[in-house]
């Protein structure tokens, strides 16, 4: 089976991650399918809408660790800075539908949707300080202006989860479903966006973006830089560590 789905039917292209035994954790090859999906999605006139969607038990675990830790992105074209990118800059409606725990980029790619709908599991988390690590996909600039700086700030330095209901509350998601629902709620707003015409809805996202887009490429930068000197650190070492013994941190001797 392949790890991402891709399905392209009336308008609507839909990435189904689907790598459930590993929680929907993302691994280069994932990345890379996702940043390519978009890329042809963005020019392709039979897609007028992207879904993103994972299972109706969890969305994604974030980076597939061991995967990162044998290949750690460098290059500005590695697949993840490409899927960021690509996301951050996809000119056509991307649609969410989010169950059970969305950690890391599980939560981040979703600050560059444009609708989200989550099951009522739906756990958002970004533990990137707890894994010694920062904030990557634009969210150190994104999650303030989304969330308001001190729900961020909970979020982003402490790395607490945030359920559906407080999503809901900030306006980070549209709905609350059932589970079981989130993926065919998604996919039926998608046909309503697919239905309408594609040029109003792509000059309508641009000009609700206007201006934004050049400073969060630039800050997308600048957090995978910081982030490739924290993944060299002692504290990510001993993080990433504890994550393969499957026990806790302990940062206290660094
Ligand atoms: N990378 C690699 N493997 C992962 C993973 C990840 N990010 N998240 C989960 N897995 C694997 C587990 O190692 C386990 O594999 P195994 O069955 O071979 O032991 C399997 O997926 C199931 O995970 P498990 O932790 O048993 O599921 P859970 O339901 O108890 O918890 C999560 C789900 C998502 C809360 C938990 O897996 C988790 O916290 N994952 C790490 C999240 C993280 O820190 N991501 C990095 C963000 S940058």
């Amino acid at each position: 089976m392949q790890d991402v789905l891709t399905h392209t039917a009336d308008g609507v292209m839909t990435l189904t991650l689907n790598r459930v035994e590993k929680k929907n954790s993302f691994t280069q090859a994932m990345y890379s399918t996702c940043a390519d999906a978009l890329l042809q999605a963005s020019t392709d006139a039979a897609v007028h809408v992207v879904v993103i969607q994972g299972h109706a038990t969890v969305f994604s675990a974030g980076n597939d660790i061991g995967d990162f830790l044998a290949k750690p992105p460098k290059e500005e074209d590695a697949p993840v800075f490409r899927f960021m990118r690509g996301l951050a800059t996809f000119p056509k409606p991307l649609v969410a539908a989010v169950c059970g725990p969305a950690v890391g980029i599980g939560t981040t790619l979703l600050f560059h949707c444009d609708l989200i709908y989550a099951g009522d599991n739906a756990a958002f988390s970004m533990p990137f300080v707890n894994l010694g690590l920062c904030a990557e996909a634009g969210s150190s600039l994104l999650a303030p202006q989304l969330l308001g700086y001190h729900r961020a700030a909970e979020a982003l330095l402490l790395g607490e989860p945030f359920m559906a209901e407080a999503a809901l509350e900030v306006g980070l998601v549209n709905r609350i479903v059932p589970p079981t629902e989130a993926n065919a709620v998604a996919h039926a707003q998608a046909l309503k966006l697919a239905a309408k015409p594609l040029p109003s809805l792509v000059e309508t996202k641009r000009l609700m973006k206007k201006g934004q887009t050049e400073q969060l490429l630039a800050h997308i930068n600048e957090e995978a830089q910081s982030f490739g000197r924290l993944l060299q650190a002692p504290h990510a070492s001993e993080a990433f560590t504890a994550f393969m013994e499957k026990r806790k941190p302990d940062f206290s001797k660094i």
